[in-house]
């Protein structure tokens, strides 16, 4: 199982240490889960810092396919890896719906991370207005086709209507999901959407779900931790 806490655009260098120091000790001596953190590029070298001597992975939320070159406001996984940051997450619905990404962008760049030696959530999810016209089965399979299959990738499934609404989808939901992806790309998968300590174990027992990538509830290190701890039960 992997929980993944994915901040968003919350959390500066000095929060991120804060939260960081703290989460360090209450997840201290649990084990059968990994654990990450995503915070904003800024803050990935103080929540390296913080989490240094510990299993707790740090990624980034987005990486760019090329080394280096002149791609404005963006930051390669060789930079990344020169911080101590292992992973990323790259096609993140918000990034897919008001920055442009598209399923061409976010399997370049996760083919290069890969390729450069980070691990990768990749994330796919169909709107509410695809659901709704019965196309959930078909964005999936387009999206989760988009991508290589590499023992370092992982796939976060996260209905783009379940995002930060406190919608859920349900577990059967999820597990339908999942093993439409997994028939698709054998990789692990998790699922997002308002995953909260409430809901977790429920998701987190479906065969197909392999961990979760926690948005608003990673943002507070007891809610974060009770998922991770509902996690660890599961192994
Ligand atoms: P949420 O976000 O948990 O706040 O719904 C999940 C995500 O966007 O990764």
């Amino acid at each position: 199982m992997l929980i993944a806490g994915n901040w968003k655009m919350y959390k500066g260098p000095a929060e991120a240490a804060e939260f960081c120091a703290v989460l360090r000790g209450r997840l201290a001596g649990l084990e059968g889960v990994d654990v990450a953190v995503c915070p904003p590029f800024v803050s990935l070298g103080a929540a390296v810092q913080a989490l240094a001597g510990t299993e707790i992975a740090v990624a980034a939320q987005n990486v760019h396919w090329d080394a280096e070159g002149a791609f404005t406001g963006e930051v390669s996984a060789a930079m990344l890896l020169e911080l101590g940051v292992y992973g990323a997450i790259v096609g993140h619905s918000e990034r897919r719906q008001q920055f442009g990404e598209t399923d061409e962008t976010t399997a370049r760049r996760a083919a290069a991370a890969l390729e450069a030696g980070i691990w990768v959530i990749a994330c796919v999810g169909e709107t509410e207005a695809e659901r709704e016209a019965g196309e959930t089965e078909a964005v999936l399979r387009r999206q989760v086709a988009a991508l290589d299959p590499h023992d370092r990738l992982v796939i976060a499934y996260e209905p783009v209507w379940a995002i930060g609404t406190g919608r859920t989808a349900t577990p059967e939901l999820a597990q339908e999901a999942h093993a439409l992806i997994r028939s698709v790309l054998d990789v692990p998968i998790l699922y997002g959407g308002s995953v909260k300590p409430e809901n977790a174990a429920d998701l987190l027992a479906q065969p197909d779900v392999d961990g979760a990538l926690v948005g608003g509830a990673s943002l507070e290190v007891e809610s974060f931790a009770a998922i991770c701890e509902e996690a660890a039960k599961k192994q």
